[in-house]
């Protein structure tokens, strides 16, 4: 029988445990697969030192199985970021924020080691953009960075009643094709107001696990 996407998304996150060292820092991501890796994570507690979390969320659900999230600004290495993804490709960029988080979720993934990626294959795409790409912004600076926007051809949507944990907005731009997404990733940083966009291009992913119906497959 063929196995639905949440038990994809299981599988996934239950191989990413083979990348966690004993005796590390652990790097825990946000959205639906990365919280069944955090339930992973909890059977094998006593054997990490600490996890850092990439959001309020994940460090609630963390503290809940009993284990220690600690100040990123308390850590100086970290072996390992797990964490999921909206649109991945094969030369492992990735769009991520569909849940808001990116801001963290890239600040964490700078200073880790390894960034091992957990997906089901409906992520896979040959070119990003299909997904409304995250863009973070300072809320007084809203309406330019849209206007900015518009002018490199995207059709940026404010998220409605949503606030990141960092304080900011949310525009989420629809209608970009994503062909070089180291260019575009640091253009839309230099943008003023720009906190920072969903873009993983300039440190993309290490390993990319991907569930698919014969199994979890890695990319790298
Ligand atoms: C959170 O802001 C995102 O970057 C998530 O990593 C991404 O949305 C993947 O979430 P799912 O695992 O729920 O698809």
């Amino acid at each position: 029988m063929a196995m639905t996407q949440d038990e994809m998304k299981r599988a996934v996150a239950a191989a990413a445990v083979d990348y966690v060292e004993a005796g590390t820092i652990v790097g825990v991501g946000t959205g639906s697969t990365a919280n069944y890796f955090i339930d992973e994570l909890a059977k094998i507690k006593h054997k990490i030192d600490a996890t850092v979390a990439s959001s309020e969320a994940s460090a609630e659900r963390l503290k809940s199985h009993g284990i220690l999230v600690e100040d990123l600004n308390m850590v100086s290495e970290m072996s390992v970021y797990v964490d999921g993804a909206d649109e991945c490709t094969k030369f492992l960029h990735l769009t991520k924020g569909g849940g808001g988080a990116l801001t963290r979720e890239k600040i964490v993934a700078a200073v880790a080691k390894t960034f091992v990626c957990i997906v089901d294959e409906t992520k896979m795409v040959d070119v990003l953009g299909k997904f409304p790409l995250p863009v973070e912004v300072i809320p007084m600076a809203r309406s330019y960075v849209a206007r900015e926007l518009v002018k490199m051809g995207g059709s940026p949507v404010y998220r409605e009643g949503f606030t990141t944990d960092n304080g900011n907005v949310i525009l989420d731009v629809h209608n970009l094709q994503i062909l070089n997404p180291v260019e575009i990733e640091e253009k839309l940083n230099n943008i003023t107001g720009v906190v920072t966009n969903g873009l993983f291009a300039c440190r993309p992913a290490d390993v990319i696990l991907m569930a698919t119906q014969e199994g979890v497959k890695t990319i790298k």
